[in-house]
């Protein structure tokens, strides 16, 4: 075959093209690179968490036309690992009765809805529907709840024609269905937010509802409209089972804005029983950026693995200076349930799927650290594993420190007169979008003998875990330069570290 001059010139272009994409896909400055965030426009909250056949499936509110909140839609991606994500064209779109707001995904084992056809299982959507023409008309009944079912794994949708299955009675915010099978009782439930409690129905097949228990006037944080509820078992070591009911917030968290709380007791089937006094408040997460989470349907071992939307909806979430793309995932959490002196707690930890991003690892040994000490490691995205005697250590204050040429900053503490950890991104770089941003998070650790920390150090987050993830704190930053430096630091004393390991960790984007 002859090629003429601009048939290879042609060809030239393509590949020029083709390699332009591959260097610069998820290259932007502020980019998660093991984070979860869509190629493109807005994103709120996980939807739809699922497991099936072999692929957790992650949904999202999503309006791909702008970078600010819009007409929601679902986004869809896959994992096999909960650590390398294939993005799925979308997979519901607004439609005459409403946005599609957030919600959850089953796997319909039994066929109780009847939507089976062949060998797949369907895997039904329960979603709420905000109708736009009734809140403009100041219309409370304005949200309901609506199913969608899948026959081929997920990849195309049929919305139910007689939608919505659970109309809604005049109450402004009744939204969020997370529903799960209860195998005691043989029925499915749906925790529901409404207003500032939860409502918990229950259906024999995904369409009939019925109201069989509310929770939550009077327990816990009430500074906000409650959002995306999800009630969870889980088994302590002592082989006590607990039900937790996860209670996102939207405004009045510990540490300011949108955040989670949860609680914990028991469920029949039918509503749920709090554990606690009304007045304790538990927090699944001390820092600014972590709201919406709730865990995936069906995984593997029955393990309970969380998910959240890490920004701050009350104080910034739409402001961030992001370029084409707004927000990102945490990291996949694995949730667990420990005993502690007042009580059942959760606590939680990456997935440990995320350990296969390590790239290397520099050893730091057991040493006292008396001021600034230098780390050699450079790699921005990274894991940082670092224990501390807290018995023997004389310093009112140690941790570590990301920082950068500029003097910008991100600062992971402890504090011994006040025995909290916290995350101090006051100077952290840009934060002129919202005056609400350049704080210091605070989280308690009462009478530990040792202070474990692992921290995931994306471009523009950070995640941390004490002492096996009783505390975790998660916040973003905006640095104008890189944070390349790393050291770890003592004011007022010594810190004795007993042992740190750094991993540089790669992008799971790069093509
Ligand atoms: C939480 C939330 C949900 C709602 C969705 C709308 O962030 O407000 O309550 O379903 O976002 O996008």
């Amino acid at each position: 075959m002859r090629l003429t001059f601009l048939s290879l010139a042609i060809i030239f272009c393509l590949a020029c093209e083709q390699k332009s994409k591959t260097d610069t896909f998820y290259q932007e400055q502020h980019r998660p690179q093991f984070h979860f965030s869509p190629e493109k426009g807005w994103m709120n909250d996980p939807n739809g968490l699922v497991y099936y056949e072999g692929e957790y499936h992650l949904f999202y509110q999503h309006y791909p036309d702008s970078t600010v909140w819009g007409p929601m839609h679902w986004g869809h991606a896959i994992s096999k690992d909960l650590t390398t994500w294939e993005h799925l064209p979308i997979a519901l779109y607004p439609d005459s009765l409403g946005y599609i707001f957030s919600g959850s995904i089953v796997v319909d084992e039994n066929n109780t809805t009847g939507f089976q056809t062949g060998k797949e299982k369907p895997l039904v959507a329960i979603f709420t529907l905000h109708d736009m023409v009734k809140e403009k008309a100041g219309r409370n009944d304005r949200e309901s709840q609506g199913i969608a079912y899948s026959l081929d794994k997920g990849r195309t949708w049929t919305k139910y024609e007689k939608n919505p299955v659970l109309a809604n009675k005049g109450d402004a915010d009744f939204r969020d269905p997370k529903v799960f099978w209860h195998e005691a009782t043989k029925h499915w439930v749906m925790p529901l937010a409404v207003g500032q409690h939860l409502e918990i129905f229950t259906s024999p097949n995904l369409k009939d509802w019925e109201k069989t228990g509310e929770f939550g006037n009077k327990d816990g944080a009430h500074g906000g409209v409650w959002e995306c509820p999800d009630i969870i078992s889980l088994k302590a070591e002592d082989g006590v089972e607990k039900w937790v009911l996860i209670q996102n917030i939207g405004r009045g968290a510990i540490n300011g804005g949108s955040g989670t709380q949860y609680f914990v007791g028991t469920f029949h089937g039918k509503t749920f029983i709090n554990d606690n006094p009304p007045e304790t408040t538990l927090w699944l997460d001390y820092g600014a950026d972590n709201y919406a989470g709730v865990t995936w349907f069906n995984a593997p071992n029955n393990e309970k693995i969380f998910i959240g939307w890490m920004s701050n909806w009350d104080d910034y979430a739409t402001k961030v200076p992001t370029s084409s793309w707004r927000s990102a995932m945490t990291v996949p959490r694995k949730l667990s349930l420990i005993k502690t002196s007042e009580g059942y707690r959760l606590a939680q930890m990456p997935v440990t799927q995320i350990e296969k991003l390590r790239l290397g690892k520099t050893e730091i040994s057991k040493q006292t650290i008396s001021n600034d000490t230098k780390i050699g490691e450079k790699s921005v995205l990274k894991e940082i594993n670092l224990s501390f005697d807290l018995t023997t250590s004389t310093a009112n204050e140690f941790g570590f420190i990301l920082s950068n040429s500029l003097n910008e900053k991100v600062v992971l503490g402890y504090d011994k007169t006040t025995k909290q950890v916290f995350i101090d991104r006051t100077n952290a770089g840009k934060s002129d979008f919202s005056k609400l941003f350049a704080k210091k998070h605070l989280a308690p650790l009462n009478d530990d003998k040792e202070l474990t920390i692992k921290a995931l150090v994306d471009n523009s987050s950070i995640e941390v875990f004490v002492n096996g993830g009783k505390i975790a704190l998660t916040d973003l930053f905006f640095p104008n330069e890189d944070y390349t430096q790393l050291s770890i630091y003592s004011k007022g004393g010594n810190a004795e570290l007993i042992k740190g390991e750094i991993y540089p960790l790669k992008s799971i984007w790069k093509k």
